[in-house]
């Protein structure tokens, strides 16, 4: 069987550790797509000299143009300008927008068959815009961020209780703003909810506030560290898994920005809830059932991803 093509629309620091990791996990050949000349290249020579010592198996190139994207099966979307510390999400946009309809046209033009993971923020309205640019089915589209956050929650939560993060899983719902939902009841270790680890004193209300709090801000946490640019590590193996669960048909429920139709009382919107990914890309939306206080949050992360969908219909009325 022929390997499969993954190609890469951004080449910078999340661009670079997806191509690490999709070649050390052998998830198939890849390409790097970058408007700056070199970069690209330069990377992908790098990672694919690294190949002798790891043992991988994949071809790595680099390119500037997108006919290089030929026939990709699965494409990850990181080109824009990432946060810089002061700047937020929101701030990006009409930067970002206008490069989700360049990438969308290279997509639509040479890749129209891949599964697409868009990383690039402001996120939830830059994958709306790439889905129209495309002119992608939304099956075959999803933003990346709910894996993200919910892994952030999930380290704090294991540091909390002293246990492996293998052991701890996490819910987080909605938008990738400051106003995304973590779930309490619907995050667990090995199985029982965080409410009952109050309950028997492992944590207190407070600190699991405190722990939801710093997974809201968790991308700040880090811009405010690097200064110079956003986290890249652990975006980077959020959207493999992703990728990884298309390519292997493995079905996993992953948070995803995912089109709702409907789902959550939501219409024609991208927002972060449970899905089912397998070789059908979005197989499945899982809708569950939100208490008053959780859906009061939902509503309030809804309205914020369609500000910004507003926003960017004002700048481009093409896209309304
Ligand atoms: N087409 C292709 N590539 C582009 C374009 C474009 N129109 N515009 C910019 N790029 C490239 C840049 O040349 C750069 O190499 O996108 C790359 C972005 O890389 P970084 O600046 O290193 O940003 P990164 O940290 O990888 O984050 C990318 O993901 O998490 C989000 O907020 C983050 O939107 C940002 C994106």
């Amino acid at each position: 069987m022929a390997r499969s093509k993954i190609a890469l629309i951004g080449a910078g620091q999340i661009g670079g550790t997806l191509a690490h990791l999709a070649a050390l996990k052998e998830l198939g050949d890849i390409v790097l797509f970058d408007i700056a000349e070199g970069t690209p290249q330069g990377k992908a020579l790098d990672l694919a000299e690294s190949g002798p010592i790891h043992g991988f198996n994949a071809s790595l190139v680099g390119a500037n143009a997108y006919s290089a994207i030929a026939g990709a099966d699965v494409v990850i979307v990181t080109a824009g300008v990432p946060r810089k510390p002061g700047m937020s999400r929101d701030d990006l946009l009409g930067i970002n927008l206008k490069v989700m309809e360049a990438v969308g046209e290279g997509i639509r033009q040479y890749a129209a068959d891949a599964f697409v993971i868009c990383i690039t923020n402001p996120l939830d309205a830059m994958v709306w815009a790439l889905q129209k640019s495309a002119k992608l089915p939304a099956q075959k589209i999803v933003g990346m961020a709910g894996v993200l956050d919910s892994a952030r929650f999930r380290h704090f939560l294991a540091e909390e209780f002293k246990v492996s993060v293998e052991d701890v899983t996490a819910f987080v719902l909605g938008g990738h703003g400051d106003d995304m939902v973590p779930s309490l009841r619907y995050s667990t270790v090995a199985g029982i909810p965080l409410p009952d680890l109050v309950d028997i004193g492992w944590t207190t209300q407070a600190r699991l506030d405190a722990i939801v709090e710093r997974t809201r801000k968790g991308g700040g946490e880090i811009v405010n560290f690097l200064k110079t640019g956003s986290a890249f590590y652990a975006p980077a193996a959020s959207a493999i898994a992703m990728a990884e669960s298309y390519l292997k048909d493995k079905r996993r429920v992953l948070p995803c920005a995912a089109k709702l139709n409907g789902e959550y009382g939501v219409d024609n919107l991208y927002v972060g809830v449970p899905v089912v990914i397998g070789a059908d890309g979005v197989e499945r939306i899982v809708e569950v059932k939100l208490d008053p206080t959780e859906r009061q949050m939902f509503d309030k992360s809804v309205a914020s991803v369609r500000g910004l969908v507003e926003a960017c219909k004002a700048i481009n009325p093409a896209l309304a």
